[in-house]
């Protein structure tokens, strides 16, 4: 697993999808840029999600807000005071981490220690293997998931009474520093993950502000002027796309975990007592978004919520199958109506709308989904990412895109640089290029141009030979299948139309 996580970093890089930040001064930690390619990958995701979202929806519209805002936005959202990281430092190597990520690191690796054992009997006992009754009954793993759950539990508890509990906890357990072992540890501490920065040129006048750790808030500051510049009615969202920042402690997940990174999230207003009709809608529609790119059922889940933040009472992430594991891809919350209250309370404006039905006025309910753009963007590229072998023995790597996505839609070759085939490839260019996104590549052998365009997720590759100038015909070869088919140069658009469009 580990080493297909390195092949998707190394592949981005390589072909012009997301290199590190300012790598020139050996980069900036968790931060990322994102190339020629990604920028184009990236864009179709925005747009695929926007599609489904404002366009395809009568009731939600768009929105873009700034990135700074008031400072009491903050306060009164619960960021100030409550957006933390429990930290510990270890006190040789002086490395810092969070202190319930070393918990749950530990509790994992008891649970794979359990997994190892369920997949020893599997492969001994075959078709008669009963996991359920073998996790009940087999001493050693029974114990192993026991241990898990306490552990996790008195996390959990440690968490929410005692920060000093889960330093215990950590001593107790003997968990050691990563990089270097030692198990010497300081007490935990809260950290805040809101980039501070000032507003204003002289010191006197200087505002505190924060970069916004999340976009939701923005949308409900508005929420009023939208809902009656708009004339909305009561249920409607409200969606936007935009960067967020977090100053992340554990940053060692590539794009999965950075301190700039961009989110996509629609808040729906409902009635009050309504939310979990539509908590409920929107968790299976968000779902079924996702599998509509296909990249299989099985790479997905729910996490229902235990333990609900103070804003919610109901809370879910869709989890994806990232090569590190299944983590959280989208969370989908029924934020009641915490923060439209708390921003009445802070700013002393009403943020209530009339409900010409019950010919009433209240603070609507909000359920909200969130998902991370840069997470999305890992999730597809990594599952699209295939090595193949193929019928001769020999291997291709390509990246099975969904064709919707894919940052170029057609490569057209002219198969030798002479006898104007590269003049008739640039008319193709110049008729398509209106509708897609298309490349022009004459160097190299053909197939070594189809290998580059099956690494770069390019759905079809378009081939001018001496036969087109016979007849107006060109080969198109398909990205997944490796078939050729030779049409007319006046089909090439309804063909990559019907393959890409949503
Ligand atoms: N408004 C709700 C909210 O911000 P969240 O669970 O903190 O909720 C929502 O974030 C989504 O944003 C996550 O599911 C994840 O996809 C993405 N996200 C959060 N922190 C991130 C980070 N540091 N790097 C990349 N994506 C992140």
């Amino acid at each position: 697993q580990e080493d297909i996580f390195k092949n998707v970093v190394s592949h981005a890089k390589e072909y012009g999808f997301i290199f590190p930040s300012s790598e020139v001064y050996d980069g900036l930690s968790a931060v990322y840029d994102y190339a020629q390619n990604g920028v184009e990958l990236k864009k179709n995701i925005r747009e695929y999600w926007w599609k489904s979202m404002v366009q395809m929806n009568e009731n939600i519209v768009g929105l873009d807000a700034a990135i700074l805002m008031h400072p009491t936005t903050w306060k009164a959202s619960g960021h100030v005071d409550a957006f933390n990281d429990p930290l510990i430092d270890n006190k040789d190597s002086k490395k810092r981490y969070r202190a319930d990520v070393l918990v749950e690191e530990y509790a994992e690796k008891i649970n794979q220690k359990a997994q190892k054992e369920i997949e020893k009997a599997r492969a001994r006992f075959g078709d008669a293997f009963n996991e359920e009754e073998f996790v009940t009954t087999n001493a050693r793993v029974v114990e192993y998931l026991s241990k898990r759950k306490e552990i996790l539990a008195r996390l959990a508890k440690g968490m929410t009474d005692d920060l000093q509990d889960v330093k215990a906890l950590i001593e107790e357990l003997e968990i050691a520093d990563p990089e270097t072992g030692s198990k010497n540890w300081t007490d935990v501490k809260q950290f805040n993950l809101m980039f501070g920065t000032k507003l204003g040129a002289s010191a006197e006048s200087a505002m505190d502000l924060y970069l916004r750790p999340e976009t939701a808030q923005g949308i409900f500051v508005n929420f009023l002027n939208v809902q009656k510049s708009g004339r909305m009615k009561v249920p409607f969202g409200i969606a936007q796309t935009g960067k967020a920042f977090r100053n992340e402690i554990v940053a060692r997940q590539f794009i999965f975990r950075m301190r700039e990174f961009e989110q996509m999230e629609m808040q729906f207003f409902v009635r009050p007592g309504e939310e979990m009709k539509w908590y409920h809608h929107w968790k299976e529609t968000r779902l079924n978004w996702h599998l509509s790119l296909g990249l299989g059922k099985e790479n997905y889940r729910f996490h229902d919520h235990e333990k609900l933040a103070h804003y919610a009472n109901a809370a879910a992430d869709i989890e994806f199958n990232f090569p590190f594991g299944f983590k959280e891809l989208e969370g989908i919350h029924s934020r009641t109506d915490f923060d439209l209250k708390a921003h009445e309370q802070y700013s002393g404006r009403k943020l209530q709308y009339f409900d010409p039905e019950l010919n009433e006025n209240y603070v609507p309910y909000v359920v909200e989904t969130s998902v991370g753009l840069d997470r999305m963007f890992l999730a597809v590229f990594a599952t699209s990412l295939q090595e193949e072998t193929l019928e001769d023995g020999s291997t291709r790597t390509v990246l099975k895109l969904p064709s919707v996505l894919a940052p170029t839609k057609a490569a057209i070759l002219p198969l030798v640089k002479k006898d104007g085939l590269p003049d008739i490839a640039r008319k193709i260019i110049e008729d398509l290029k209106w509708d897609f996104t298309v490349a022009y590549d004459e160097k190299d052998a053909v197939g070594r141009r189809y290998r580059r365009q099956d690494a770069l997720g390019t759905p079809f590759c378009i081939t001018v030979d001496h036969q087109t100038i016979e007849d107006e015909t060109v080969t198109i070869r398909h990205r997944d299948t490796m078939k050729q088919d030779r049409v007319k140069i006046s089909e090439l658009k309804d063909i990559i139309e019907n393959e890409v469009s949503t």
